[in-house]
């Protein structure tokens, strides 16, 4: 482990050096006097006295060193039959045209700007657009309900939402505009102004004095210049789903997001100007933010924006195609999507159909990788599959194999070691620490590396109650694991009420609130159950109110979910039961409930209530 042991205690030692090393592969308008300050613990902040913008960064910087007509954007769309190639002039051109719609609708340096995209190239133009005068964007992934977009409309409370008229899923189109205003219309802080991109395949209706056509502010548009924001100034507020029902607002910064992804570009993925890189993803989560949109280009590399599914559009072929189609170095993509392909295709025949000669790499994130999907990969492509752990609130890896370090062993369930700057340590719940091979909760001691997010959007005290109250001086995960005797980081899975369906980041929480919200229930508790293809999906047990009917009860529960949090819940199965099992406290023994769910062999709780209530949920549960 000679590169990356060496590389990683220079970190550590010398977090001050090693980060300014780092930052001189980022243009700064005022290079940064220092890395970390640290005079406000716990919170940290990088750079604090540097300058720059990192749309100028992602875009500008290639074009002034004579790389305008290189790729930038490949769109890439199987449900539309469309591809285009945005050079980073092309790229540059328009994005410093929406910058200046941007503003002519009066948005200005820190006023938010909410998206809530398909995978469209307009997607990436107006995110790069938002950093580009310093606004604050927030990206809702286009499959949450109007209830989710409302909330986060409300806690970002953005001047401006800009949508488009549809998004297309392989067998419907869903009507983005109705959910929109739907939000809109349920928001207490609505936006002055929707900006809308018009699709074919579904025009909308705009609601005149609130609504604008895309086409018609960018033809009337100037184009700007970037506006040099502080390092530690907000590029973006992206939403993920903590404990409780209320999404947490992630805060990144600007320098030492900028930073960071530089750094994992070379040295994670091994991808540099001139590399094609996919992300298969979607820009509505943090793989997308940071590796669809902001790594890939601030290397001045190629990145490939998507819009399909990995299998069903029109095959399970589709992400050969598209590796093949355009030379791609590397792709990351979620063990779902391997899975679903595998599914459909065990023998990997679609595989061998494709040219995949310039593909080095396969990196899965998102989820557990589970052995036998990393087996299958390997075998099919024959190429290094490579597992890699990081969550939203990190937006990069935390634990990885750093292929453009050094190409270390890869051990099948485990992503590799800890990534430079993370001080990744497995503690038991009295906050001692575990021996290897001892499973425990996986915790990071401040300060966390640039990148990470700073705070929580509005809420510092939520931010230090989430995060950092449980081991003072330590970032809690969420996640369990442990160590092994090489220092291979082992993730079991989450230690929380947080799950994780396809890849989708979701609180049992919220889908509990929303069952809770009907009428007829008493009371209710989601687990995760697992899914071959999904990971997990969820599953409710709802106990009735007195007098409340039950027949068509799940039926409508479901539809609930799907209404008010979204489809890809994939909330399927709700049993109603007579009670739920609970403490003498009266906390509900989910954890009980999940081990009996996945067929473990579970001692009766010696805190229980009332063991009968178990015992008559076993074989509901099994
Ligand atoms: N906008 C609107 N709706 C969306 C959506 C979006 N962006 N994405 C998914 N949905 C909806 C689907 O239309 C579907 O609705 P339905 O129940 O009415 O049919 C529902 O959400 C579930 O869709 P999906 O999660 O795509 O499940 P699937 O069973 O159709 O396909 C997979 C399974 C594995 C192919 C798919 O989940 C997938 O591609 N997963 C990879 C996800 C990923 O990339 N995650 C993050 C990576 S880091
Ligand atoms: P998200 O914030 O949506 O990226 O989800 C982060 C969570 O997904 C983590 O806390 C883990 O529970 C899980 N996760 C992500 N990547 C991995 C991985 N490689 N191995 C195990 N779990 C992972």
């Amino acid at each position: 482990m000679g590169g990356y042991r060496a590389l990683y205690q220079a970190s550590l030692d010398d977090p001050e050096r090693f980060w300014m090393d780092a930052a001189r592969e980022v243009s700064w308008t005022r290079f940064p006097h220092r890395a970390l300050d640290d005079t406000r613990p716990p919170y940290y902040r990088w750079f604090p006295d540097g300058e720059l913008n990192t749309c100028a960064n992602a875009l500008d910087r290639h074009v002034d060193h004579g790389r305008g007509e290189a790729p930038a954007l490949i769109y890439d769309s199987a449900v539309t039959g469309t591809q285009r190639t945005y050079s980073y002039a092309e790229l540059l051109d328009e994005t410093a045209r929406f910058a200046g719609a941007l503003r002519a609708l009066g948005v200005g340096t820190g006023d938010r700007v909410v998206l809530y995209m398909p995978m469209i190239p307009e997607a990436v133009i107006a995110m790069l657009a938002c950093a580009r005068i310093g606004a604050v964007h927030s990206t809702v992934f286009g499959g949450f309900a109007p209830h989710e977009l409302a909330a986060r409309i409300d806690d970002a409370r953005p001047t401006v939402v800009v949508s488009a008229s549809c998004g297309i899923e392989p067998s419907k189109v869903i009507d983005y505009k109705a959910m929109l205003d739907a939000a809109v219309e349920a928001s207490e802080h609505p936006p002055r102004t929707c900006v809308i991109v018009q699709r074919e395949q579904l025009p909308c209706g705009l609601i005149p004095g609130r609504d604008v056509d895309w086409n018609d502010v960018m033809k009337d548009a100037e184009t700007v210049d970037p506006v040099p924001v502080s390092a530690t100034d907000p590029l973006y507020v992206l939403y993920t789903s903590g404990t409780t029902g209320k999404p947490k607002g992630v805060v990144r910064d600007n320098g030492g997001h900028a930073v960071a992804l530089t750094w994992s570009m070379r040295h994670i993925y091994d991808i540099g100007a001139g590399d094609v890189f996919w992300a298969a993803s979607d820009v509505g989560w943090v793989v997308g933010h940071s590796y669809i949109v902001y790594g890939p280009l601030l290397v001045g590399a190629t990145t490939v924006l998507y819009e399909g599914k990995p299998v069903g559009t029109p095959d399970p072929g589709a992400f050969w195609r598209v590796a093949a189609d355009y030379g791609v170095k590397a792709l990351f993509t979620a063990p779902t999507a391997i899975r679903a392909i595998r599914r459909e295709d065990p023998d990997g025949a679609w595989v061998r159909e494709y040219d995949l000669s310039e593909l080095r790499h396969l990196f899965l994130a998102g989820e557990r990788l589970d052995p036998d999907t990393y087996e299958w990969a390997t075998r099919q492509l024959d190429i290094p599959v490579i597992d890699h752990w990081w969550q939203t609130e990190t937006g990069w890896a935390i634990a990885a194999n750093p292929r453009g370090v050094e190409a270390l062993a890869v051990k099948a369930g485990s992503p590799s070691v800890p990534m430079p700057g993370y001080d990744v340590r497995v503690l038991h719940p009295d906050g001692d620490p575990c021996a290897a091979g001892e499973e425990g909760v996986i915790c990071i001691r401040l300060p966390l590396p640039p990148g990470t997010l700073p705070t929580l959007w509005g809420d510092d005290a939520r931010f230090q109650a989430s995060y950092l109250c449980e081991h003072p001086g330590y970032y809690l995960t969420g996640d369990g694991g442990y160590f092994d005797d090489d220092g291979y980081l082992f993730v079991m899975g989450r230690i929380d009420d947080v799950i994780n369906v396809a890849g989708h980041r979701l609180s049992t929480g919220a889908i509990e609130a929303v069952l809770a919200g009907h009428p007829a229930v008493a009371e209710c508790a989601v687990i995760a159950v697992g899914d071959a293809v999904k990971g997990q999906v969820p599953r409710a047990f709802v106990v009735l109110k007195a007098g409340a009917e039950g027949d068509d009860l799940p039926a409508q529960l479901v539809q609930r979910v799907r209404d008010e949090i979204g489809t890809f819940a994939c909330l399927r199965q709700v049993d109603v039961v007579a009670a739920l099992p609970k403490t003498r406290s009266g906390k509900i023994l989910r954890k009980t409930m999940r081990q009996i769910a996945h067929g473990e062999d579970v001692a009766m709780p010696s805190t229980i209530e009332d063991p009968d209530v178990l015992h008559a949920l076993r074989p509901v549960l099994r």
